[in-house]
């Protein structure tokens, strides 16, 4: 992925996407699909050949047409309508974005966004999401591949406490929680409680309950909210920034824009100087 630079004005634009997403979200009420459109832009990474990832690829029906896709154009239109505002931000940032505010307008932990993505029309081909009908070893095939750890597996499933599942789109259907609009740390309570009337439960969410070291979070996630949220930013900040080297550039664009800044001072204070000295010559001169 080539590396990005940021400006002031490309923050500024952010900071506007960001107002207009937290608007189109609260009017639609449509946190979930904004976070599974995040989580699908760039749970596609590959870290052994750095291909995938949150480079909004997913725009392009090649991709979206991919049957774990399925519903997610509705959640690519809706952002379109902030992209219009905003031409400037990229794809792949926008989608990030949006996942971010849906986990903070819902009540979830803040998440660090560093934008700077650049946008790819390389569609990966279909089947690097992982498949809800599997076990434990096919999620740690896939969260491995994109460089995740086994703790990223259990937190990042939390974002399963927003939404429901839909018939037309995954066969599934239903709900996680009691309040899919609410993101807190019931779907570790309802998990550890076992099936229960009109709640969903995908073999993978249930999967996370067989492995030890899986089973090792939930447990903590389900009587530690704190500890859910602290470990869900950290891992969705990982997620959102697969493949990407944002510090580096970033700063880089921010220390040029500060030396210049630098430069200018230390230029009108010599100024300055100048013309102070030349006034003490000529008083001096004057007096002489
Ligand atoms: C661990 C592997 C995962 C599997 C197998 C999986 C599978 C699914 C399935 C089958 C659906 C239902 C889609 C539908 O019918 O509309 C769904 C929905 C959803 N997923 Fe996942 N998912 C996984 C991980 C994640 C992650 C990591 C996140 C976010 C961090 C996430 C966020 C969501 C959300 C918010 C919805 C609800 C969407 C809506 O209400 O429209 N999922 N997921």
């Amino acid at each position: 992925m080539a590396l990005p630079v940021v400006d002031t004005e490309y923050l500024k634009e952010i900071d506007k996407a960001r107002r207009n997403l937290r608007a189109l979200i609260a009017s639609r009420n449509c946190a979930p699909i904004m976070l599974r459109l995040a989580w699908h832009d760039a749970g596609t990474y590959d870290a052994k050949s750095k291909t995938g990832g949150p480079n909004g690829s997913i725009r392009n029906e090649e991709e979206y047409s991919h049957g774990s896709n399925s519903g997610l154009k509705k959640a690519i239109d809706w952002c379109e309508e902030v992209k219009s505002k905003h031409p400037k931000i990229t794809y792949a940032d926008l989608y990030q974005l949006a996942g971010v505010v849906a986990v903070e307008v819902t009540g979830g932990p803040t998440i660090a966004f560093v934008p700077g993505r650049k946008d790819s029309n390389v569609c990966p081909k279909e089947g690097r999401l992982p498949d809800a009908k599997q076990g434990a070893p096919h999620l740690k095939d896939i969260f491995y591949r994109m460089g995740l750890s086994d703790k990223d597996i259990v937190a990042l499933s939390g974002g399963h406490t927003l939404g429901r599942a839909h018939p037309e789109r995954s066969g599934f259907d239903g709900p996680w929680t009691k309040e899919p609009l609410k993101f807190d740390n019931s779907y570790f309570v309802e998990l550890l409680e076992g099936e229960s009337e009109g709640l969903l439960q995908l073999p993978t969410d249930k999967a996370l309950l067989d492995d030890p070291k899986f089973r090792h979070y939930v447990e903590l996630y389900a009587k530690d909210e704190d500890a859910f949220f602290r470990d869900y930013a950290e891992s969705h900040k990982k997620l959102s920034e697969l493949g990407f080297a944002p510090s580096s550039p970033g700063s880089k664009a921010i220390a040029k824009e500060s030396t210049i800044l630098a430069q200018g001072a230390v230029g009108v204070a010599v100024a300055a100087a100048v013309v102070i000295l030349s006034y003490i010559y000529e008083v001096r001169k004057k007096m002489k």
